[in-house]
């Protein structure tokens, strides 16, 4: 652990909004079970968490209710219905921006932020190599470069005390990622923007009420994008927000997504911009509407779970949870996110760690590979239209100022749970624990 750094830094603390009572949870919280001592499954010993965690996306009747109800109406786009538009007023207003545009995705809402920004070829957008690939492919769509900036690896997020040597005078954004529902630094980077006059996206997309003092995320910058894809706290199959405080930004951005029509108008053949389709459907805003009066509760038990397991894993030797900054009121957990030393664990390599965990009945991942060095990047970057924009030279000097040497340790350290996993009991966290204290007991036996 870089001690050094997080002495200067001094704003690190443990578990993100860790206020919460552990209270509500109910079930086992012993976690005393001596399973430290008994065989891992993977040698012949019963698992430790036995049955599944709970399902996702989690449904009831009601959300047969509203489909019917979209269904027979028989407005199915947003042209001719209003859910998608309750939906915006409403998140709206739980977000705390003056808009909310609706999109048909997350990607969609940073290429529409990028569009509204006026992001073209030429301009440099500084990113996180940490993250989805779509924050960076919104990039390249625009003809624009990602500039990626390294890894703070204590949380897992884009070093915002990285982000201004990095600009340039081609930067026109900068986009930083809520990684796992954990928060960048908002105090730095917004400082850095101020300075700077660079406007900021915020891609929320794994972040859904995550908090920077108090505030939710994705309406401290120009704009904030978040996903409602299936696998996300706020979900509905496929789906997306910008979120803004920005006239200008809903006016430009909403007439975008709706083939450069007046933003507002539900018909005619008026064009004030060029533009694209990215609506959300009726079906999608139905969903949404019927999920979000939920969030809130599922976020507490998340947190509170994440709080419970955090305690009893960072006391693992070689296990060291994602911290959040100390500007985090609320992490939201989307992942649950540690680095995994092997050398702590007689040098059991972290494939071998995670295949010892999912036979005990914990599913996990490795999480993101280095989207600086991804092979794709080249292609991209070398065929003919970015060529054209920038010149081989340029190109060339570029590929010399993207390493990132924290992330790419980081990548060979990660290990996530999924945010279902964070909505059951707490006996299901100490299932968690108990299982990695038994590997830890076992480590030596476990290398194949
Ligand atoms: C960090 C991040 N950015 C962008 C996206 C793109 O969202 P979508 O899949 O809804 O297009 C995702 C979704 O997985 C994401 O996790």
């Amino acid at each position: 652990m870089s001690t050094n750094r997080m002495g200067r830094r001094a704003f690190l603390q443990a578990s993100a909004g860790g206020a919460a009572s552990l209270a509500m949870i109910e079930g086992s919280a012993s976690g005393a079970e001596a399973t430290g001592s008994s065989k891992p499954a993977l040698l012949g010993g019963e698992p430790t968490h036995k049955g599944p965690f709970p399902s996702w996306p989690q449904i009831d009747e009601r959300h047969e209710q509203v489909w019917q109800e979209v269904l027979k109406k028989r407005g199915w786009c947003r042209l001719n219905g209003d859910y998608v538009e309750r939906f915006e007023a409403e998140y709206a207003k739980t977000i705390g921006t003056k808009f909310c545009l609706a999109v048909a995705n997350g990607t969609s809402a940073l290429i529409a932020s990028l569009n509204a920004l006026g992001v073209g070829p030429g301009d440099e957008v500084l990113v996180p190599p940490y993250t989805f690939v779509a924050t960076i492919n919104a990039v390249l769509l625009q003809y624009a470069l990602p500039v990626f900036v390294d890894t703070d690896p204590e949380t897992f997020q884009m070093d915002a005390t990285r982000v201004e040597a990095a600009i340039t005078e081609r930067t026109r954004a900068i986009l930083p990622v809520h990684l796992g529902g954990n928060v960048v630094d908002m105090d730095t980077l917004l400082a850095v923007s101020k300075k700077h006059n660079i406007p900021v996206i915020e891609d929320a997309c794994q972040a859904h009420f995550a908090e920077w003092r108090g505030k939710r995320v994705a309406s401290l910058g120009d704009t904030g994008c978040f996903s409602f894809q299936v696998t996300k706290n706020l979900c509905s199959g496929e789906g997306g927000a910008l979120m803004t405080n920005r006239e200008d930004l809903i006016e430009r951005a909403g007439s975008f997504h709706t083939n450069g029509r007046p933003w507002g108008a539900k018909s005619g053949f008026g064009y004030v911009r060029n533009g694209s389709n990215l609506r959300m459907t009726e079906f999608q805003g139905a969903l949404l509407l019927e999920q979000l009066p939920r969030v809130e509760a599922q976020s507490q038990i998340r947190e509170q779970n994440a709080a419970h397991l955090t305690k009893r894993i960072e006391a693992i030797p070689g296990i060291r949870p994602a911290k959040s900054y100390e500007g985090t009121t609320r992490n939201a957990y989307h992942l649950y996110m540690f680095r995994y030393d092997p050398e702590q664990f007689a040098g059991l390599s972290r494939d071998r760690f995670r295949e010892a965990l999912s036979a005990e009945g914990i599913p996990n991942m490795s999480g993101y590979t280095p989207l600086n060095e991804q092979p794709f990047m080249k292609e991209t970057l070398y065929s003919r239209g970015f060529v054209n924009v920038y010149g081989k030279e340029t190109i060339d000097a570029y590929f010399g100022r993207i390493a990132c040497p924290e992330n790419d340790r980081l990548c060979t350290q990660g290990v996530w749970f999924t945010q279902n996993m964070l909505l059951g009991p707490r006996s299901d966290m100490d299932d968690i624990a108990d299982a990695i204290e038994r590997i830890h007991a076992h480590a030596k036996e476990l290398i194949a």
